[in-house]
């Protein structure tokens, strides 16, 4: 089974570049994963939404790894005049003890500066599409992200039901108080809307494993049902106004259907099998690797 703790330019050393047994490189990881889903709040040597990672280090040394990672997937109370930190359990904790290296890395010789106000010399991080983001969205668990696409095109992908839920227009994420929150002035243009996508779900409890980020940027999903896994890969349509999901099983099935129900009315095609009245039914060679387009009406 492949380990998901990684992040970007590691893909690109094991799959790409055929390495089988390269280490991740842990600082690379540490750095993407700490832009993607801390710099929003933590800063080098300011305190503005969080800490400064000057103050963190001093909390958290090396030694302090273990309670570092419990902190981050369930964060506590304790500065009054702070916001609640939202909890990091979507990132694996070796993706969160790469993160405590890299700030460990970042602090080093720094002291914290002074800043005038916790919140007004504050700017959201200007960031090059497509990018993940740890989001508060409507609809979904807490532990969703969203996925903000090329083309005015933005996702959100639950990592606690281990799904796909919607997809809107125009909207990009927007930080309030800290709080990275997405508001959704029209209605998602596709929706799921089956209780389970896969015919194999049963009353199994998929298992997220975490995701990765391609070179370009876009994210692919793992999780698992039993001892399938699944890797979902979201990138950009070649049509405007669409993405795609692209979904690798880790074994091929005799059978596998896919409910695509869906309350809006966005167009849904596949690459393989046989997609009637929003069941996608794909026999054996096709279980493996298949694709789902979904184009705005
Ligand atoms: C939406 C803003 C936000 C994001 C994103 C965020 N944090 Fe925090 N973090 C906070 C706030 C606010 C506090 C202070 C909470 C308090 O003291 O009650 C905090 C505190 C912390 C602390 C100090 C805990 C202590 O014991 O003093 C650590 C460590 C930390 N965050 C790690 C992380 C890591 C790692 C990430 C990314 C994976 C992250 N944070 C992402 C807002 C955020």
């Amino acid at each position: 089974m492949i380990r998901y703790l990684s992040f970007p330019v590691i893909f690109v050393t094991q799959f790409a570049a055929h390495a089988s047994a390269q280490e991740p490189p842990d600082e690379a990881l540490g750095k993407e994963a700490y832009q993607a889903n801390c710099m929003a709040c933590h800063q080098a040597d300011l305190r503005l939404v969080g800490p400064s990672l000057v103050a963190i280090a001093e909390t958290y040394p090396l030694e302090k790894e273990a309670e570092f990672i419990q902190w981050a997937k369930a964060p506590g109370k304790k500065d009054p005049k702070l916001l609640q930190m939202p909890p990091m359990s979507h990132l694996p904790d070796e993706t969160l003890a790469a993160i405590h290296k890299f700030m460990l890395g970042e602090a080093k010789g720094k002291t914290e500066q002074k800043a005038g106000s916790q919140y007004d010399t504050y700017k959201e991080p200007v960031r090059e599409l497509p990018y993940v983001v740890r989001a508060f969205l409507p609809d979904a668990s807490p532990a969703s992200v969203a996925v903000v696409l090329k083309d005015g095109i933005s996702l959100c992908w639950d990592t606690e039901a281990c799904r796909f839920r919607y997809a809107w227009a125009g909207d990009k994420t927007r930080l309030r108080q800290g709080h990275t929150v997405v508001n959704l002035r029209q209605k998602p243009f596709y929706r799921e809307s089956a209780p389970a996508l896969w015919s194999f779900a049963g009353d199994d409890e998929p298992q997220f494993h975490g995701y990765r980020l391609h070179e370009d940027g876009t994210p692919e999903f793992a999780y698992s049902f039993g001892d399938i896994e699944i890797r979902e890969r979201i990138s950009n349509g070649a049509e405007a106004g669409s993405f795609v999901r692209h979904f690798t099983l880790s074994k091929p099935l005799e059978k596998l259907s896919l409910n695509l129900e869906q309350d809006s009315s966005a167009r849904v095609s596949a690459d393989k099998g046989e997609l009637n009245n929003h069941t996608l039914t794909l026999t054996a060679g096709d279980t493996k690797s298949f694709t789902l387009t979904i184009s705005k009406p």
